[in-house]
């Protein structure tokens, strides 16, 4: 039997000792973003009374790395350093892509994930736009089955709702070698950080639409998760706070709307609920999926269109832009109270609209368990 069937074999208090075992032979000694929060390898530390937004890390991580053509085994650690070099080429050249999901506990104790299996299909296809080596199903099955246990390892960090344990899966090149070609040496970990809501939660919001800023163009790669499609936008999202604006919502060639930062976003226009079509430009957000297949449910149409930001000039003056919301997993549902473009301030009727306020009501009733799940999008943890 392979150590990784042996290990997933064991009941949960044997399986907790032998990772203890493990994460003893493993010499990186874990520390926590914050000085305060050193431990050794036998005191847990405790999730903290506060946090920000990926501040702190839950105590337990899991590794897979890539060498030989193939991705290796899942090994648990303890969250902690881990070595590397100048010349490790993803420091370079990009090659890293990432997923988030979130844990909910429900009411009664419960852990639940939200459709997990469609992170590890977009995992995929950000890997194979940045020429990084797919996971195969065998890959998808051992990781799924060790994300749980992770999840069980680490369940002391699930706060209460309305906070998360946000689950960030990444990988990147980790070949030491200088050159532009795709890398033979990968790593994959998956490590767990609790969160508050994000901006102020359901609250209403301010974006800017930046005028000399794009995220990303047709034939780019704009819809993989992908490092590189963040770093582009810190220069214009800092500008947007520095203008009282929490995030930005980007245009992409021909004035375009696609995306925020790390949201997907909808209007309600004329009462009708529009959001830009998937044009490789925007992120396939599974948020946005489940809102889409939720509002139709409920006998809403969705309209997936193009649209363009001289549309939402045009309705919002002729006061046929009743509402804007941005969805995604750390926003989870945002309404929107105004968009800054150039100097015109794009107000929608309501700050916080009806339509708005049902679907995060119907999504986050879903997400923890409160209402049926007719979708079978939940996964029980625990
Ligand atoms: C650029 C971008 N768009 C949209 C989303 C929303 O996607 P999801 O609903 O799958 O979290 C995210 C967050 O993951 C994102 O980073």
């Amino acid at each position: 039997m392979d150590e990784w069937s042996r290990l997933l074999r064991l009941q949960d208090k044997e399986y907790f000792e032998e990772v203890k075992r493990q994460s003893n032979v493993f010499k990186h000694y874990p520390l926590l973003k914050d000085d305060k929060m050193i431990f050794d390898n036998i005191n847990k530390p405790e999730l903290p009374a506060e946090f920000k937004f990926g501040e702190y890390f839950a105590p337990y991580m899991i590794q897979m790395d890539y060498n030989n053509n193939r991705w290796q085994e899942v090994l648990f650690k303890r969250y902690g350093k881990i070595g590397i070099e100048p010349g490790m080429s993803s420091l370079h050249y990009g090659q890293a892509v990432f997923e988030g999901q979130k844990v909910y506990k429900t009411a009664d104790g419960g852990l639940n994930i939200f459709r997990p299996l469609d992170n590890f299909d977009r995992f995929n296809a950000s890997l194979k736009r940045m020429c990084m080596p797919e996971l195969r199903k065998p890959d998808i099955d051992v990781l799924y089955k060790g994300l749980k246990k992770l999840i069980l390892l680490n369940k002391d960090w699930v706060p209460e709702e309305p906070s998360n344990l946000y689950i960030r899966m990444h990988a990147f090149a980790s070949e030491n070698f200088i050159g532009i070609r795709p890398a033979t040496e990968y790593k994959l970990f998956i490590i767990c950080s609790p969160v508050p809501p994000y901006l102020n939660g359901f609250a209403p919001t301010k974006l800017m639409i930046p005028e000399h800023y794009t995220r990303a163009s047709i034939g780019g790669t704009g819809e993989a998760k992908s490092a590189g499609n963040y770093d582009g936008t810190l220069v214009p999202v800092e500008e947007a706070h520095t203008k009282g604006y929490s995030n930005c919502v980007f245009l992409r060639d021909g004035g375009y709307i696609t995306e925020c930062s790390a949201a997907n976003i909808f209007f309600v226009i004329n009462n009708k609920i529009v959001t830009p079509m998937l044009d490789g430009t925007i992120l396939h957000g599974i948020t946005r999926d489940s809102i889409i297949k939720l509002f139709k449910q409920y006998s809403f149409d969705v309209d997936e269109l193009l649209i363009t930001v001289n549309d939402l000039l045009f309705e919002s003056y002729h006061g046929n832009l009743n509402e804007i919301f941005m969805t995604g997993t750390a926003a989870c549902v945002i309404p929107v109270s105004e968009l800054l473009y150039k100097d015109q301030k794009i107000k929608p009727t309501f700050d916080t609209g009806l339509i708005t306020t049902f679907i995060y009501e119907k999504l986050t009733d879903v997400l923890y368990s409160r209402s049926d799940d007719d979708f079978g999008w939940v996964v029980k943890v625990n």
